[in-house]
């Protein structure tokens, strides 16, 4: 099925690659294109193409709708909400913000722009999550903040989160990229802790081209936050607040407006390609599938696939080998962000054993069982050829 029968035939020993056009680890979800382009046209007949304009603001009403909360603050991307978010809490304080460990590489950089700094926590090792045991291991006496992350396969342990920052007097975020769709005890993610955070770029699940929001029941929170991605404007000219160009614009809105009403489909077609992977991978000695949590809803964005730590070749070699065929499969979550921060930071050996293990495979729209199967049969030709792929890489000079 995969045409590969000796080593010269893997793509990563000069064969042709299995996949002329990238398989991406991305949603890669096309919104409803009539649906599209009919508010698009709108747009260009109203002349209304940013500046809050109707689809930012009837995408933000759908949204808080969605998420069953009162406010919903649309963004350009997730990034600049998070530094805008976090900088509204901080209000004019410098300190130390607890992210965890093994997350997006951006979060540290994130927490920087906002102006403070961020202390790293360990993670549960089977949802992946902080918890508030390694989140309080972690806070320091400057502490203002938790930024908790959920997780494509669960959300976190919100309420003892809650408890912990109610006890320590500071301020419960969370960066929900990963929990669109997702919920913790039957309620959706979206309407915890002080604030959440969404995107809506074009490789997560709600697809906005770019652009990102924020969800609250605080309506002050939510005036500040339309005020900071707007200049800080209060008026025509007067400013009160740090602020900045944020604004979503109205065509990307469009696209978010488009995509929203297939997300629960969207969801389902995850969930059906993780069980494919399942399936055509079950007979492969050595792998298993991170598991999604039952308790809650999730979204089943990512399929992970887990090596056995006696797999004949190592994690890397395998994404290599996956890569040079034209499936960009990658490191999930590796190395963790304290030490990319810092390489003698005290370990946290939870996200250091995971960061070792995991595969995040080809995801989205654009992967057919077709692909799974053959995917699944590459990995197959790998374990079983794998001391013969170890030698010729270590003859060219390369680790196993
Ligand atoms: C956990 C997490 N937070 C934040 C972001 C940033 O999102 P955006 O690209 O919308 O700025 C990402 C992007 O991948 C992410 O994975």
């Amino acid at each position: 099925m995969t045409g590969k029968n000796a080593l010269s035939d893997l793509a990563l020993f000069g064969g042709k690659p299995l996949f002329s056009q990238v398989k991406s680890i991305g949603q890669l979800a096309q919104p409803n294109q009539a649906r599209f382009f009919a508010l698009a046209r709108k747009c260009f007949a109203e002349r209304r193409l940013s500046n809050n304009g109707p689809m930012v603001q009837l995408l933000e009403r759908r949204l808080a709708d969605f998420h069953r909360v009162p406010c919903c603050i649309a963004y350009a991307n997730a990034g600049l909400a998070l530094i805008a978010l976090i900088q509204s809490i901080a209000a004019g304080r410098t300190g130390s913000v607890v992210i965890p460990t093994f997350t997006y590489a951006g979060l540290p950089h994130i927490v920087r722009w906002a102006g403070q700094e961020p202390l790293f926590c360990d993670v549960d090792r089977d949802t992946h999550t902080l918890t508030a045991e390694t989140a309080s291991a972690a806070m320091a006496a400057d502490t203002i903040m938790l930024l908790g992350v959920h997780q494509a396969n669960s959300p976190c342990p919100i309420d003892e989160l809650e408890a912990l920052c109610r006890a320590r007097g500071i301020t419960l975020l969370f960066d929900s990229v990963h929990g669109l769709g997702a919920t913790y005890a039957g309620t959706p993610i979206g309407g915890f802790g002080r604030a959440e955070v969404f995107s809506l770029h074009a490789t997560k699940l709600l697809n906005g081209f770019e652009g990102g929001y924020i969800t609250t029941h605080d309506e002050n929170l939510a005036d500040l936050l339309r005020r900071k991605r707007n200049f800080g404007f209060t008026g025509e000219s007067s400013i009160d607040t740090l602020g900045m160009n944020a604004k979503l614009n109205e065509l990307h809105a469009a696209s978010a407006l488009a995509a929203l009403d297939d997300l629960p489909a969207l969801i389902e077609r995850n969930r059906s390609r993780i069980e494919a992977y399942r399936e055509s991978f079950a007979d492969i000695p050595g792998i298993s599938w991170i598991p999604y949590a039952t308790e809650n809803k999730t979204n089943h964005e990512f399929p992970l696939l887990q090596i056995a730590p006696d797999w004949p070749l190592a994690r890397d070699t395998l994404v290599s080998i996956l890569r040079a065929e034209g499936a960009l499969a990658r490191p999930y979550y590796a190395p963790p962000l304290h030490l990319q921060d810092n390489p003698s930071h005290a370990p946290l050996p939870v996200a250091e054993a995971l960061s070792g293990q995991i595969v995040q495979m080809p995801a989205g729209e654009s992967l057919s069982r077709d692909d799974i199967d053959t995917l699944a049969a590459l990995v197959d030709f790998a374990y079983i050829h794998a001391e013969s792929i170890s030698s010729a890489l270590a003859a060219a000079g390369t680790s196993r």
